[in-house]
Order: C-alpha cells, then sequence, then structure tokens
C-alpha cells in the first residue's frame, strides 16, 4: 500500500559531514511553481556550494529554523539521515538516500514515530526510474573522481611521454566492476592514456569495457540470476577461488587498482586479497569504492588512506561528495524527477517505482526485503 495523502510542504535539510544539497534553486523554483508545493529550508542550506538563502527565497522557498521545518513539513528530504530522535514528528515522510539494506540499524528510529521512508537507491535500474537513479549520477562521479584521485597520489604519468630525454611509459590501471562507477573509471583512464585492464562477472559488460578501448579480462562459470535486476549475484565458492587467482595475477603488472564491485544489500566481494597487495610494486594505488560495504580490498579502511608496504590504499564510497556542485546538479535533478513523479503517481496502488523505494508506510515495513526476514523461516 502507497502513502494516499499528497504532501503540500516539503522541508529541505542540510546533511551533517557533506557538502552536497539534494535540491537546488533552479529545481526548487519547479516545486513551487509547477508541482505547486510549499518549501521551507533550513538557513545555510546551499552554503557549503555558495548559494546564498536568498537564492532559494527567489524560488519561492522559505528560509525557517530547523525546527519549524520539522514541526511544519510533511515531508523531509535529504541526502542521508540528518536528523535526530528528538526533532521527529509522528507520521511525516522521509525521502533521501539511506542504504537501508546495508545500514537498516538506523531505521528503528522511524519505525518508532510512524513516519513513511522512500529511499532512492532502491529504485529499479530501469529506464522509467532513469532520471531519479542516484545512484547512476553518484557513482559515475565517484568512478571519474577515483582516476583524479589515483593521478594525484600515483607518482608517474598516464599517458606515455615522448620526450628528448627519453620515454615514459603508460600507467596500468586494473579497474574491478565494470558497472557505473567502473565504466566512468575506465573511459577517464583511457581519456589520460592509461592502459586498461577490467573485470566483472557480468560477461555483458565486457562489450562495454571493449567500447571504452580497454580489454577486459573473464573467468568462466559465472551464475546469472533473472530475480537480481540486472545486478550481481553471489558466486560459488570455486567461482571466488578462481576469481582471486585471476586478478592475482594481474595486479603483479598494474600500477593502479580502483575496485567498485558490489553486490546488494550484501558485504562486498572481497577481490584483492593482502598476498595480491604485498605483490604489488612499491608506489602503487589502490583506491576502493565499496569501501562502505566492507571493501573488495582485504586491507581497506572506509574513509582511511593508509600505506601498506608502499602501497597506497584509499578507502572511499562517497568520492562523490568531494565534487559538491557537479553532484547535487545531478541530485536535484534526481529528487525533484522523483518528487514530481511521486504526486502523480501515489494515489495509484502498487505503482512500481513507489512500491520499490519505499522501505515503510507510516512505521510498517513495506519494502520485501524486511517484510521477508520478518517471516517465520
Ligand atoms: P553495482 O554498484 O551493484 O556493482 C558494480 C559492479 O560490480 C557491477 O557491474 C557488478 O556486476 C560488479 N560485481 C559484483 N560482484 C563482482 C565480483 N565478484 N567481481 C567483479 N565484479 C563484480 O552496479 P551498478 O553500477 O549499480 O550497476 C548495476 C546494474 O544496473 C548493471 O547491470 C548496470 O548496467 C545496470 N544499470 C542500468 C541502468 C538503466 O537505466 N537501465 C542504469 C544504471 C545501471
Amino acid at each position: 500500500m502507497i502513502e494516499q495523502s499528497q504532501p503540500k510542504t516539503i522541508g529541505i535539510l542540510k546533511t551533517p559531514n557533506d557538502p552536497r544539497v539534494c535540491l537546488l534553486p533552479k529545481e526548487v523554483k519547479r516545486l513551487t511553481g509547477e508541482l505547486k508545493l510549499n518549501i521551507l529550508f533550513e538557513p545555510g542550506l546551499g552554503s557549503s556550494l555558495q548559494i546564498d538563502d536568498a537564492e532559494y527565497v527567489q524560488a519561492g522557498a522559505s528560509c525557517l529554523p530547523r525546527e519549524t521545518i520539522f514541526k511544519n513539513s510533511d515531508t523531509i528530504v535529504s541526502i542521508n539521515h540528518t536528523f535526530s530522535e528528538v526533532e521527529m514528528k509522528g507520521g511525516c515522510c522521509f525521502i533521501g538516500i539511506f542504504n537501508p539494506l546495508f545500514h537498516d540499524s538506523k531505521l528503528a528510529i522511524y519505525q518508532k514515530h510512524g513516519a513513511t521512508v522512500y529511499s532512492l537507491d532502491l529504485l529499479p535500474r530501469t529506464t522509467m526510474a532513469q532520471s531519479m537513479d542516484v545512484l547512476s549520477s553518484m557513482q559515475s562521479l565517484a568512478g571519474y573522481r577515483a582516476v583524479i584521485k589515483a593521478s594525484e597520489i600515483y607518482n608517474g604519468v598516464f599517458p606515455m611521454f615522448t620526450t628528448p630525454a627519453g620515454t615514459l611509459t603508460p600507467v596500468k590501471i586494473l579497474v574491478l566492476g565494470a558497472g557505473v562507477a567502473g565504466l566512468q573509471a575506465i573511459a577517464t583512464a583511457r581519456r589520460l592514456g592509461a592502459i586498461v585492464e577490467a573485470f566483472d562477472v557480468r560477461k555483458s559488460a565486457g562489450e562495454e569495457v571493449r567500447s571504452l578501448g580497454a580489454t577486459f579480462i573473464e573467468v568462466e562459470g559465472y551464475t546469472e540470476s533473472s530475480n537480481a535486476g540486472g545486478y550481481a549475484v553471489e558466486q560459488s565458492e570455486e567461482y571466488q577461488r578462481k576469481q582471486k587467482e585471476l586478478i592475482h595475477n594481474h595486479i603483479l603488472t598494474a600500477n593502479i587498482v580502483i575496485s567498485t564491485a558490489n553486490i546488494p544489500g550484501r558485504k562486498a566481494p572481497l577481490l584483492i586479497e593482502t598476498r595480491s597487495v604485498e605483490a604489488m610494486l612499491p608506489g602503487s594505488v589502490i583506491i576502493d569504492l565499496a569501501a562502505e560495504q566492507g571493501g573488495n580490498c582485504e586491507l581497506s579502511k572506509n574513509k582511511e588512506t593508509i600505506n601498506h608496504n608502499g602501497v597506497t590504499i584509499l578507502g572511499n564510497s562517497s568520492l562523490a561528495a568531494e565534487i559538491p556542485l557537479a553532484a547535487s546538479k545531478l541530485l536535484s535533478n534526481n529528487y525533484f524527477s522523483f518528487l514530481k513523479y511521486k504526486q502523480k503517481a501515489e494515489n495509484q496502488n502498487d505503482d512500481p517505482l513507489l512500491t520499490a523505494s519505499q522501505i515503510m508506510e507510516e512505521g510498517k515495513w513495506t519494502h520485501q526485503y524486511f517484510t521477508k526476514q520478518l517471516q517465520p523461516a
């Protein structure tokens, strides 16, 4: 069942420790104009992007203290969980990117207060949901940023340099996981002249990898699931063993590894063992974009950069937040599209996108991931 009442007032909140903003003045103007919504926002909402409160006011929104926003909003939008229990009002609707399949313990507070919660990272990866696809927006920027970060850390050049003083060989990059982030990392690294190899369990990724000028490396025996919505699924032990061996052999010749492999709702697959890191040349770099989900590298620490035997390992799943203006522009379009879609579709029962992205309605779990867990085994 989908929530029946149409949200009339939307409160936009800042996310602590995250410079991104989920709605920019341009889209706020469309929310107040086209969708006729009342928009409230917290003072300094756009300060991390040098956007004045006055720009939001010009777009038709009202600047109010945080507690007033909580009291008066039907719906609160933010990037992540931004509120304390004290601020919670019963029956409110929350929209954000909550990564609920991995951070489900944080959801108890919403349940307790009878909230309705939508998480945009649960939207299906279909054509219909493309304009709201926050994962693609953020992963694409993260893949780009990963290459830029690696180029700053790595003590060498990406393209081949032929000079009268000698030739510098191009850097070799191995990309693990060729989804949205991986493909953007490959495209960026190729533009900078790197030699790129990539690996993904999904055979279909091979064509995309090759079309970007990289070499696709494969392990035979992958099991697909038609129920996985295009996502990868966990593989047999035999497959995982072969995979680690293959990756180990390719890591030996790589200067930079960018790992992006994920399986929704699961710990990230472990692809880079300590022995592989120890076999890399000193000065090599690993950027692990799966660090928040446990990491693809055995040694990764989320939100930390460590050095192991001369190899730098940077674990960060939020690299898009390091380009906050670009990230906010994409997010603002994603959030606007979702709010517009929701306003149109919420009176229809079982709308596929609202059903897929809703975690709970008035404090009751509605997402199948959680309702299945509640059923007796
Ligand atoms: P993701 O973030 O869940 O995972 C990243 C990549 O890691 C995926 O390509 C996955 O196959 C790979 N992976 C998982 N386990 C692995 C392992 N053990 N070893 C190596 N690689 C492994 O994926 P992402 O980027 O979110 O894409 C998921 C799917 O959604 C893809 O099939 C993608 O093409 C599709 N998609 C469809 C869109 C649409 O509008 N139709 C938009 C964006 C993505």
